[in-house]
């Protein structure tokens, strides 16, 4: 089916809008010395959803494609990258106070895993490939 295939080929352009946007507030919050906010939280919880989004659709592309070895790498850092993401800002929620420093690394780890994984099947993260 090839509905799952394009959702999670599109997708991938909002969790990345999501991740440069969450940076950008972060490192402008950490460069400010601002006390965390809800705009920071929003930002934060809006990128780890959409990754969480991306990898439920991405098994559904699993089970509705041909398998190939390659994939395993896909996987492994897109499953790191949600685990990452979402480690840091639950952490991040406990501390007292709340900062920037660790949401925004943890983003930008999460960031670097998903290029990993889609230069792991070869693929360019900023262009589609139609099937
Ligand atoms: C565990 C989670 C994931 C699974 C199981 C998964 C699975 C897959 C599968 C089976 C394909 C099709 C490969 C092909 O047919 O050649 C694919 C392609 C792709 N995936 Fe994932 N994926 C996951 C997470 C993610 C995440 C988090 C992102 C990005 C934020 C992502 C971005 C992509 C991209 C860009 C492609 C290529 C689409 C295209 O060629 O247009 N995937 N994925």
């Amino acid at each position: 089916m090839t509905f799952f295939f394009h959702l999670h080929s599109g997708l991938r352009y909002l969790v990345l809008l999501a991740g440069v946007l969450a940076v950008a507030y972060f490192a402008f919050g950490l460069a400010t010395q601002r006390p965390f906010d809800k705009v920071g939280r929003i930002l934060g919880a809006s990128y780890a959803g959409l990754l969480h989004t991306q990898v439920l659709v991405g098994i559904c592309v699993l089970i509705t494609r041909v398998y190939y070895p390659a994939l395993i790498g896909h996987i492994v850092m897109m499953v790191l990258a949600a685990v990452v993401a979402q480690v840091c800002m639950s952490m991040n929620r406990r501390r007292t106070p709340p900062g920037y420093a660790l949401p925004m690394a943890g983003v930008i780890v999460s960031l670097l895993f998903i290029v990993g994984g889609i230069m792991a099947i070869g693929r360019g993260v900023f262009m589609s490939t139609a099937f």
